[in-house]
């Protein structure tokens, strides 16, 4: 069984226990990392071209308008095929109620038909919001698994709860 790990996770302002801070690793970053170390497996970053703004309200409004305007943002990078993994997670924070955009751009590509896929959200307080009614919208023929939801704020102190929620997904898929 291989795992795919795909991430999007913003680096710099995020607000985090009632402030703003400089965030050097993003919340999901961090929590993709416990779920390679809690499994094994291939972690792909997905960055979009444009930089979003540093500034924390000011790419809460670019995001905002991305979503309104059911936008693709163009990536860095593509991963090609998904073929050789049964496993993919699908890991980003929740914003305005779901994923980033730009993971959209990417899923879109793919095909998903067989594979096992699990949403992974980190967020303020929305939870899993529409991440997942999402996911089953987008990765066509895939069964949707149990996710995980964190504060992003929690992100650091979720190895645990990260490492044993990965271990039981991939168990109960053996
Ligand atoms: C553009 C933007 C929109 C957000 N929208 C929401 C939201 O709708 N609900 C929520 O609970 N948190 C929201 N947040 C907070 C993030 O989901 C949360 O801080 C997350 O852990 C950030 O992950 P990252 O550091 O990996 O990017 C938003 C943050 C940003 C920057």
């Amino acid at each position: 069984m291989k795992n795919l790990i795909i991430f999007y996770s913003r680096r710099g302002q995020n607000y985090s226990d009632g402030g703003i801070k400089n965030l050097e690793l993003g919340n999901t970053e961090i929590v993709a990392e416990f779920i390679k170390n809690a499994i094994g497996g291939t972690l792909f970053e997905i960055e979009t071209e444009k930089q979003y703004s540093l500034d924390y309200y000011k790419c809460t409004e670019e995001a905002k308008e991305e979503l309104k305007t059911n936008a693709r943002p163009k990536l860095k990078n593509y991963i090609k095929t998904i073929d050789e993994y049964n496993n993919i997670f699908i890991c980003g924070p929740c914003w305005w109620g779901t994923f980033p955009m730009a993971m959209f751009t990417q899923l879109e590509t793919l095909d998903w038909n067989g594979k096992n896929i699990f949403a992974v959200v980190t967020h303020g307080g929305s939870g899993f919001g529409n991440c997942e009614r999402d996911l089953i919208k987008t990765c066509k023929g895939a069964k949707l698994g149990k996710g995980l939801a964190i504060f992003g704020s929690q992100a650091s102190n979720s190895k645990d709860e990260v490492f044993n929620w990965a271990q039981n997904t991939v168990k109960s898929l053996l």
